[in-house]
């Protein structure tokens, strides 16, 4: 496995040079909100490129010419560590904003039935799916999840991610979803990237509620929510709201306890069948995930709000689908759209967001260029980070990711390859072992 090596951390002061495409991301100061339509194209980029970051800062951006000759830089150089970036393209670091990495084993079995033609509901039917998992996430000790996250992070930092939100999901008790959340801080704390943690315990109905999922709502409702809300466990609640899942009855229940109790909200919504969304918007979710099936009548109603449509294609490649959702129909009508990994172990194990941005652009039909903002930007937004996250300007958190590359379209054109050989974290560099 690649991982990242923390090079030192007292590494504070950085000054990267001889950026051959610097992608700031940095647009017209007058529009907020997220990248919407034509907007999602604009890259910013700057050619032959300089960055300097201090204290885990973006304190300026600009040539390297002119960084060179800045009169602060060559007062203070035995300070700065210099990075020659030697042509390469410096962009801001992936910000992922749907994964489930609280999990113990990989689901082989499923993967081979699945090949063999069982479909999703099939799998579930069979034992398989969502609720295979919980045996093992239950009995396992918080060290041995918080490892495993901890593994995952370093691994998604290899491939240039910064800022990743981390689900519980695959406990399904409140015991065993608090856990998850607490294993999740335990890896957070031994990254220098940014986490942001959701309380995911409306993942599925665990067997012991079959019949009688109402009953396992108001666990959720009463005990998994208040309970991560007073220990400051999660930043968001999300649901899995879909058929076999849980009905839009019951996701306004949840998104309502979180409401009360001071949590945003997300929640999976089209993976397999369509849900009307516009009665959710009054809980101003962050974002709608998956989103393979869309009404229509949504679809002017989230172009004129902030919640993002985050595509997640990983799901759809792994699952063996022929349809993608419609990321050209949403983003030609306004509808801002991210791309995240969904990485977890039953629909999209991989970790990789060039490669989520790979089948953005073959199978989405999006522009690379729209590609990289839904994965930087869009997902800062998706996460309500946008202030700190997502692009290279000065006061933005130094996240930086480093490719090997020379131009930026070659970052989803080399698919199933890493060319990620840099990356900076809050300031911390990390080099690619
Ligand atoms: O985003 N849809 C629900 N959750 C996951 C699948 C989780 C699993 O199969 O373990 C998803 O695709
Ligand atoms: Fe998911």
């Amino acid at each position: 496995m690649t991982t990242i090596r923390r090079k030192s951390q007292s590494q504070r002061s950085l000054l990267l040079v001889n950026i051959g495409q610097l992608l700031t991301l940095r647009f017209d100061s007058n529009k907020s909100g997220p990248r919407r339509a034509s907007d999602l194209k604009e890259l910013g980029i700057i050619r032959d490129g300089a960055v300097l970051c201090i204290g885990g800062k973006i304190v300026s951006v600009g040539t390297t010419k002119d960084a060179l000759r800045d009169p602060w830089l060559k007062k203070h150089c035995k300070k700065v560590v210099e990075i020659d970036c030697a042509g390469k393209v410096v962009l801001p670091g992936f910000v992922d904003s749907h994964t489930h990495p609280v999990f113990v084993a990989p689901r082989l079995v499923d993967f081979e039935k699945r090949i063999e033609g069982a479909s999703y509901d099939d799998i579930a039917k069979a034992g398989g799916g969502i609720r295979s998992s919980l045996e093992a996430v239950r009995k396992a000790p918080k060290s041995a999840l918080s490892a495993r996250v901890l593994a995952v992070l370093q691994d998604m930092a290899a491939h240039g991610t910064t800022t990743v939100e981390a689900k519980s999901g695959y406990g399904l008790t409140v015991e065993s979803e608090l856990k998850s959340l607490e294993a999740i801080r335990e890896a957070a704390s031994g990254w220098p990237g940014t986490v942001v943690a959701t309380l995911l315990g409306a993942h599925a109905v665990p067997r012991e509620f079959q019949g009688c999922s109402q009953k396992y709502v108001e666990i959720v409702c009463k005990e998994m929510i208040p309970q991560a809300a007073r220990r400051k466990l999660a930043q968001f609640v999300d649901v899995f709201c879909d058929q076999g899942a849980f009905n839009p009855e019951e996701t306004e229940q949840i998104f309502t306890a979180a409401e009360k109790h001071g949590l945003n909200v997300r929640a999976h919504m089209g993976q397999l069948s369509e849900t009307l969304l516009w009665p959710f918007l009054r809980f101003h979710p962050a974002s709608f995930d998956h989103m393979d099936h869309v009404n229509e009548d949504d679809i002017p109603q989230l172009a004129k709000r902030d919640t993002v449509a985050t595509l997640v294609p990983g799901a759809n490649y792994f699952l063996g689908l022929k349809e993608y959702p419609n990321a050209r129909r949403l983003i030609d009508a306004g509808v801002p759209v991210a791309l995240a990994t969904d990485y977890n172990p039953g629909t999209s194990p991989t970790l990789s967001m060039p490669m989520a941005m790979s089948l953005a652009c073959t199978h989405m039909k999006m522009a690379p260029a729209e590609a990289v903002a839904a994965a930087t930007i869009n997902g800062a937004w998706a996460l309500r980070m946008a202030e700190r996250k997502g692009s290279v300007e000065p006061g933005k958190d130094a996240d930086l990711a480093v490719f090997a590359v020379s131009d930026y379209r070659e970052i989803p054109y080399w698919f199933g390859a890493n060319h990620c050989s840099m990356t900076v974290l809050n300031g911390v560099v990390g080099v690619r072992d």
